[in-house]
């Protein structure tokens, strides 16, 4: 299912926007004019990776450190084991959809 978000206006190069969707907030990150969307909420605790630190195309979870892939929503390091779910971006008219799988 094809889910509407914002404009591409509203987040800047480098930069992250959280929106909530179906009562789940999800991180969509603009890596150098890229999107990538995966869960806000880190697979360890309770922490928003979108106030983590991006670098490689890879979010740091701000609590314990550990790294996620923003393509796949793997988890990359330690401590965190379980990937977050991962989203296809598509950009229409500037529109931000968001795939949703089913599960979600
Ligand atoms: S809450 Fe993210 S690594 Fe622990």
């Amino acid at each position: 299912m094809k889910v509407k978000t914002i404009n591409i206006s509203e987040i800047n190069e480098n930069s992250v926007k959280v929106v909530n969707i179906e009562n789940k907030d999800i991180a969509i990150f603009n890596v150098d004019g890229e999107f990538y969307a995966i869960d806000d909420l880190c697979s360890h605790a309770e922490a928003s990776l979108a106030e983590g630190e991006v670098f490689d195309c890879k979010v740091e979870c701000p609590l314990h450190g550990a790294e996620f892939d923003l393509k796949t929503g793997e988890a990359v390091t330690l401590p965190a084991t379980r990937p977050v779910d991962s989203y296809m971006i598509s950009v229409e008219n500037d529109i931000i959809y968001l795939e949703m799988n089913d599960h979600a």
